[in-house]
């Protein structure tokens, strides 16, 4: 009997500002109308915090969730690619925060993926006896990295974190990560690329925290359906299920028009997709972790539910998972940690990082 890793805790953290599209089209050359049309996007969440602290709070909520202590955990996964500091790495910052002593801790990147390849690793993992539990998380501070003077990039990013814990299941009961499709366009890593961040600008002397984004949008656009749905499309098969068969489509939130084609493509009804792109933007390894969870928290996961996540991301990587939920879809404690409260609004914030770069410049009156 292989032994299944099911997931019974998770929780997100979103931090308080809000940054809008009305608060964008003061700093960039956009307009509320574009940013929806094009984007679906509203709003996005920018962090008054480090990325490790976000990622605290959210598997401090998991593990409330899944009724587990701190010492319950035998594997952190820190999935994303905005470490507060390389080394020592974000999740052995997470397992300080949390007191989780017993873990061992891993970080994970594969840009916009990596909250997703994390899961896939701990299930493996799993499934092969090395631990019997882990806290996987998909968490992103990208606003420090932001070119906030860029407006083919500064409307499209947020920042966030989700976490879930899993576990293994020796019921024989078919839950958790069923079946995963993993994939690189390795030859078309440049077109989606934050120049400045590395040691290899370091070394060239670039000024520590500006960037230039190697972002073309509408190549990327395109490479990213066809990423998810090959993506969608080997999960399926190895699953040896029908497309009927699946509940619920909870997708990376990049673009409100992609997820609408790869859908589309797949042949899948829109009802079956979860969005909440309007809410946060993208919030690259955060995104499809958020999403999976805010689909539990609002009902549209249910019991038993077959849940198709398909990610993209820089790389350019690519992933689906296809994941059975178990019974339970509502916590078994609550968690009252939180971040600590700031008085900034997300415009606030922004503002920060501009000044911080060299690039604010306060509007003419
Ligand atoms: O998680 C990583 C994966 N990321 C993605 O998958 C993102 C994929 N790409 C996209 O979502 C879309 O390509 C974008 C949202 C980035 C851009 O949308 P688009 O429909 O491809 O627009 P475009 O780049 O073709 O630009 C159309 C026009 C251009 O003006 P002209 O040349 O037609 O005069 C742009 O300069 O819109 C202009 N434009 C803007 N206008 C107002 C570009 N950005 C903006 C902006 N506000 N923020």
């Amino acid at each position: 009997m292989i032994v299944q890793a099911a997931i019974t805790g998770w929780g997100k953290c979103l931090p308080p500002g809000v940054l809008n599209n009305h608060d964008l089209s003061t700093l960039v050359d956009t307009s509320d109308e574009w940013i929806v049309s094009r984007t679906g996007m509203k709003e996005r969440r920018i962090s008054h915090v480090d990325v490790s602290d976000l990622a605290y709070v959210a598997c401090a909520r998991a593990l409330a969730c899944a009724g587990k202590g701190a010492d319950q955990v035998d594997m952190i996964i820190f999935g994303g690619c905005s470490n507060d500091t390389q080394v020592p790495n974000s999740s052995s910052r997470v397992q300080q925060l949390l007191g989780a002593n017993n873990a061992a801790c891993m970080d994970l990147n594969t840009a916009c993926t990596s909250g997703m390849y994390a899961m896939s690793v701990a299930n493996a993992m799993i499934q092969a006896g090395t631990i019997r539990s882990a806290l996987i998380i998909g968490a992103e501070v990208i606003s420090p990295f932001m070119d906030w003077t860029d407006r083919n990039v500064a409307i499209l990013f947020g920042d966030g974190a989700a976490a879930f814990y899993l576990e293994a299941d020796d019921s024989g009961e078919e839950i958790g990560l069923q079946a995963e499709a993993l994939g690189c366009y390795g030859d078309s890593r440049d077109i989606l690329a934050v120049e400045g961040v590395g040691l290899k600008y370091a070394n060239l002397g670039w000024p520590l925290g500006s960037t230039h984004w190697n972002f073309e949008g509408q190549n990327i656009f395109k490479q990213a359906i066809k990423g998810m749905y090959t993506g969608c499309q080997q999960a399926i098969e190895k699953q040896g299920i029908a497309k009927s068969d699946i509940n619920v489509v909870v997708p990376h939130q990049a673009n409100l028009r992609i997820i609408e084609l790869l859908a589309n493509r797949l042949e899948l009804p829109e009802a079956k997709l979860f969005v909440n792109v309007h809410r946060y933007g993208n919030m690259s390894a955060a995104t499809a972790p958020v999403a999976l969870v805010e689909a539990v928290e609002e009902g549209v996961v249910e019991s038993g539910s077959l849940i198709l996540v398909p990610a993209f991301g820089a790389g350019l990587t690519w992933s689906a998972q296809l994941i059975r939920w178990g019974k339970r879809c509502t916590p078994i404690n609550d968690c009252d940690i939180d971040l600590p409260p700031t008085s900034m609004s997300g415009l606030e914030l922004v503002k920060q990082c501009l000044k911080a770069h060299g690039q604010y410049k306060a509007p003419v009156k």
